[in-house]
């Protein structure tokens, strides 16, 4: 067991330190909360794994302050990755680029590749820059459980596991993991859905590509092998809430109302598409608070931030 420290965004210091120290520091940034490690240091990145319950062949994202030090890990940055962390980074993409031989392969799953982002929130921000080292982060929660997007819910799954957590109390992250382009295939294939939407990435190459059901998606995907984003509870899609059978404890999110729910249901209306993604794994772990048996999820249209949504709520219902 580990005392997890409770750190205020004032007190980056003492978070910084920890990460260079080799300890475990989970931190807000845009998209969700990482679970921070020194990425050079194999005994804290094998920390990581541990807290987590992760597999070992799903590799971690290396997150740096500034897209200046991509050179520092990835062999070469490709001309198309410049223009794209020009453009996009800070911000909620990560891109897979050949890895310096430097970098551990604890932190690659033995891959020549290495993912890396660059976050945008302002805590993540100033910690990176203040720790000054390269910093692997995946999402700060157990695996297969929904990521954490509240410190609250960074405590449910890793209080005593972990050194310290930065508690950030604002709501207005994305809520959604960044978006994963693999820039070492060709056509650059992009790997998981975010804010970031594949059109957005056209703009700077036609030829991107999507093919989530193609059977290479599992050798160059390597985190879509395992399950996702899992409640207790029972996840299943739905298009209207009026198709919900009225049962007791039960749970709904979604962006229409639900105007038969039973008393003892567990509702989140959300007003828009973007407040949903960012309610979306929090409601999933209060659904599970309140006991309910299913959670209902509305579908939303797979246009702009929806096409994440969609594949979020996809995964969560899958029963593999
Ligand atoms: O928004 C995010 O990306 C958050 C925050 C904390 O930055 N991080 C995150 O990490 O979602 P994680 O570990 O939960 O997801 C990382 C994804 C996994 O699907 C993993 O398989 C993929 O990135 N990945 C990492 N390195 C890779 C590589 N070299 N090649 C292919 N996929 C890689
Ligand atoms: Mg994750």
């Amino acid at each position: 067991m580990r005392k997890t420290e409770r750190l205020s965004s004032l007190q980056l210091d003492r978070a910084a330190k920890i990460l260079v120290q080799g300890g475990l520091v989970a931190f807000p940034t845009e998209t969700v909360y990482g679970l921070g490690a020194h990425a050079t240091n194999a005994s804290s990145v094998a920390d990581i794994f541990r807290a987590k319950g992760r597999p070992s062949d799903n590799p971690l994202i290396v997150h740096l302050s500034d897209m200046n030090l991509a050179g520092t890990v990835c062999r070469e940055v490709p001309e198309l990755a410049a223009r794209l962390m020009t453009a996009l980074s800070p911000g909620p993409i990560t891109l897979v680029l050949p890895k310096r031989e430097s970098v551990l392969d604890l932190v690659t799953a033995g891959l020549d590749s290495v993912a890396i982002r660059v976050p945008r929130h302002p805590i993540a921000q100033e910690l990176l820059r203040i720790a000054a080292i390269p910093v692997a982060a995946p999402s700060a929660n157990r695996s297969g459980r929904p990521s954490g997007t509240t410190w609250q819910s960074v405590l449910d799954d890793l209080d005593g596991l972990i050194d310290a957590v930065v508690c950030d109390d604002s709501i207005d992250g994305i809520g959604l993991e960044s978006t994963v382009l693999d820039l070492t295939s060709s056509p650059p294939q992009l790997l998981r859905m975010g804010a970031i939407t594949i059109d957005d990435l056209r703009h700077f190459d036609g030829t991107i590509d999507w093919q989530v059901s193609a059977s290479n998606d599992l050798v160059n995907s390597p985190g879509r092998r395992h399950p996702h984003y899992k409640p207790q509870a029972i996840v299943r899609l739905c298009d209207d809430p009026a198709e919900i059978p009225q049962q007791p404890l039960q749970a709904f999110i979604g962006l229409k109302a639900w105007q038969q729910a039973p008393q003892d249901s567990h509702i989140h209306i959300s007003p828009d598409v973007a407040d949903y993604a960012n309610a979306l794994y929090e409601f999933l772990r209060q659904a599970d608070r309140s006991g309910a048996k299913t959670v209902w999820c509305q579908r939303v249209p797979p246009i702009g931030l929806g096409i994440a949504l969609t594949d979020r709520l996809e995964r969560a219902e899958s029963r593999d």
